[in-house]
């Protein structure tokens, strides 16, 4: 056996032996310098190589390779050993932290709670309802007639059992008139559901505020100016708000209500197609056959009742081209918020 060969095997047990007492990663990466480092042992032992005879040189050459690979072999465990952690030394405590993303309020449930706490400062109290509603609270009770197309399988998601997806957030109006004597004065913000093709402005399912005002002789100054309030409080002083007549089963007169265009200023622009205007909601005077529906005097007691597209709403805020663009969950799009 050449000087070389024993230098090779003492190396082996030596590096055996450190790597067995090592107590942390950096015990293990001092192995690897001693003996296969650009200064270590082994590039040291290939350059005395030349001077091995020749006959021993491939008997010398076979254990040089061995020796390396089973020291490799050593360092690796032993990097893997304390890459499992359990040992502290092994956690760089001087790297800077990783900064986790933080998540913000959806856009939509941003302008949601505004609407309730610019209502909520007209004294209206925040209320919640079912999503999954049966056809009495979404239809019978609001006074729709059988034949109503909003009824439709083509319009409302049915489950089997009969019940639905609620089409609007107004169900919530006869659930507190049922529980509550008048006066009542609420708003409840929620999800409804349509059967609509998504389109830039119509989704399957969007979000409605609903409002419901009963005392005595409420009037239809008294829905207009709330409407009015909450416009200016929402976009500023400078807007107004146009009542067109419609027509809700529910309510009687009803009106469609519109803001003067929160774009242009009620010049006409793309947004408001060149009318100056742009429709928010449906609103009017409760009907008396829905008071009686939930055992109200019609004689007594009057109010009205106001439904919002919060994601319209959003849309104006946010100046947002496509409803869709709020649902698809694209952190490059919900960032900028
Ligand atoms: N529920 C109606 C809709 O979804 C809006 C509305 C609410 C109209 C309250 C009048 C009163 O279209």
């Amino acid at each position: 056996m050449n000087p070389v060969i024993e230098k090779i095997n003492a190396a082996v047990k030596s590096a055996a032996e450190k790597c067995a007492a090592a107590a942390a990663a950096a015990d293990i990466e001092a192995v690897r310098i001693e003996f296969l480092g650009r200064n270590g042992l082994f590039p040291a032992l290939s350059r005395e190589m030349g001077s091995i005879p020749a006959e021993q040189r491939r008997e010398t050459g076979a254990a040089f390779n061995a020796g390396r690979q089973q020291i490799q072999q050593l360092i690796d465990e032993g990097v893997a050993r304390f890459a499992k952690g359990g040992d502290e030394s092994a956690i760089d405590t001087s790297l800077p932290g990783r900064r986790r993303p933080v998540g913000r309020k959806h856009p939509v449930m941003e302008i949601a709670d505004e609407c309730v706490a610019i209502f909520s400062r007209m004294g209206f109290v925040p209320v919640s309802g079912p999503e999954m509603e049966d056809i009495y609270h979404n239809f019978d009770a609001l006074n729709t007639p059988a034949d109503h197309p909003s009824r439709d399988e083509q319009d409302t998601f049915y489950f089997p059992d009969g019940r639905i997806l609620r089409s609007q957030t107004s169900p919530v109006q006869i659930r507190v008139m049922e529980t509550h004597e008048p006066p009542v004065r609420i708003v409840a913000p929620g999800r409804v559901f349509r059967r609509d093709t998504p389109d830039a402005t119509h989704g399957m399912n969007f979000h409605q505020i609903e409002g419901l005002y009963i005392d005595r002789d409420v009037s239809m100054a008294d829905l207009k100016s709330v409407l009015l309030t909450f416009a200016r409080e929402m976009y500023g002083e400078k807007i107004n708000i146009r009542l067109r007549p419609h027509f809700f089963p529910f309510t009687e007169p009803s009106v469609e209500y519109d803001f003067s265009c929160v774009v242009c200023g009620g010049k006409g622009c793309n947004v408001c197609k060149n009318s100056g205007y742009i429709e928010i909601a449906g609103a009017g005077m409760v009907d008396p056959a829905v008071l009686k529906n939930v055992g109200y005097d019609p004689e007594k007691w009057s109010g009205f009742a106001f439904g919002l597209g919060i994601e319209r709403l959003a849309m104006l805020r946010y100046r947002i081209p496509d409803l869709r663009y709020l649902y698809e969950n694209d952190v490059r799009f919900l960032e900028q918020f």
